[in-house]
């Protein structure tokens, strides 16, 4: 009996397959801690690294958590680039490793105020760098201002909450009130347009690309790699890396987590042959698709260093905005990415939706109903700053 047949016996013969979150288990959950995640830590007393501790919270591409800050000042820092945390397979051009800066500052801003400070954020302040290039500058130079009466961003309130919940959702579309909430909040502050995809026809077209976008992008040794480098197969893992995503992100918890994890995933196997990974995700994209009845699209006409940067700061204050609203949110990317393979699907996408070939779509992401999932990992503070 293969991997993937046993964990359809455990799901009691539904055809889930191991990452489904219809096997969520009933065990006793592991502690917040156990993932690596305490929330912003309470033992620090400089406002900036406070500040710093909600931030390390952002959404950001595969958990990498790339960031490195400068401290500049008593009430400055600077947010650079870790060159060591790039994705270079998937995210060849760091389109999204950018995007995961914006997130950054963002939840740094909506932080900041609520600590009683307002973020003065200057991007690139040695100047903006290629699209097709990482140099070693600053991405932002942010400054703390001590402000009376300072406004609280009412989205302080999600930054503990928010999360990327990849289980499948409820298939029940957005109703057009939560999609105009929504549409209105986003052109409050964002440039960029913001399209729903709600039909039944979109809901068919979309599940079957995202799949085979799936397909495309396991079908490649270095690309399956990549994410396999970042897959937390258990416990130990999460404790020692402090980043990633698991099981957990998807929903499996409790004895049937602990079983998979003891019995049927091996980092050993998996990197030796990944073609049982790359299966179940596809089989779990297609599941989380198929499950989903509204998608929404953050496009740009421009695609500078710059805008990579704010469309993160627009699609994170979505997510911590559908956080509110009780609304599950989670990016599905691969379509969107830039290496030589997946360029032909995502043509045929962006005609299909009359989109232009000059614009990007930044982010592309799904939203439902689910039960919340597990927070994934996050490194300390101390190990993003540089004195
Ligand atoms: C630019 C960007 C792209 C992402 N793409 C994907 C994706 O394709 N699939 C996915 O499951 N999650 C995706 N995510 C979500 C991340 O995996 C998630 O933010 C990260 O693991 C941290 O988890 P959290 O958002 O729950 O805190 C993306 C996030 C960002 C910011």
């Amino acid at each position: 009996m293969n991997r993937r047949n046993f964990i359809q016996l455990l799901g009691a013969g539904t055809g889930i397959t191991m990452f489904g979150s219809s096997i969520v288990g009933c065990s006793s959950e592991p502690s917040a801690e156990l993932y690596g995640w305490a929330g912003p830590e309470s033992t620090l007393d400089d406002i900036r690294l406070k500040v710093l501790s909600y931030a390390i919270l952002a959404p950001n591409p595969h958990n990498k958590q790339p960031w490195i800050v400068k401290l500049t000042g008593p009430l400055s820092f600077e947010l650079y680039v870790d060159p060591e945390r790039l994705l270079p397979e998937t995210d060849p051009h760091y389109r999204q490793i950018h995007i995961g800066h914006g997130t950054f500052l963002e939840i740094a801003s909506i932080a900041a105020s609520g600590l009683g400070y307002q973020a003065d954020i200057e991007y690139f302040p040695q100047s903006q760098y290629g699209n097709m290039e990482l140099q070693n500058k600053p991405v932002a130079r942010v400054e703390l201002v001590k402000t009376a009466n300072v406004q609280v961003d009412p989205l302080f309130n999600q930054l503990l909450n928010r999360r990327s919940n990849k289980r499948d959702y409820d298939q029940i579309a957005l109703t057009i009130s939560e999609q105009q909430e929504l549409q209105q909040f986003n052109q409050q502050t964002s440039d960029a347009t913001l399209v729903f995809k709600s039909s039944p026809q979109d809901q068919k077209q979309l599940s079957q690309w995202l799949t085979q976008a799936m397909k495309i992008e396991t079908g490649n040794r270095a690309r399956d790699h990549e994410t396999i480098a970042m897959f937390r197969f258990n416990d130990e893992e999460v404790k020692k890396h402090r980043d990633g995503f698991g099981l957990a992100q998807s929903g499996m918890s409790g004895i049937k987590k602990m079983v998979a994890e003891t019995f049927f995933l091996s980092r050993e196997k998996t990197e030796n042959d990944p073609t049982d990974f790359g299966n179940q995700a596809v089989d779990m994209t297609q599941s989380q698709a198929h499950s989903t009845a509204t998608f929404a699209l953050l496009i740009t006409t421009d695609n500078q260093r710059i805008d990579q940067l704010k469309i993160g700061r627009d699609y994170c204050r979505i997510n911590l905005k559908t956080a509110a609203m009780g609304l599950a949110q989670h990016p599905m990317s691969q379509i969107l990415q830039e290496y030589e393979d997946m360029l032909p699907l995502q043509k045929t996408f962006k005609q299909h939706y009359g989109i232009a070939e000059s614009d990007t779509v930044q982010m592309l992401f799904r939203l439902g109903r689910a039960q919340p999932t597990k927070h994934s990992a996050r490194r300390l503070v101390s190990s993003i700053v540089q004195a």
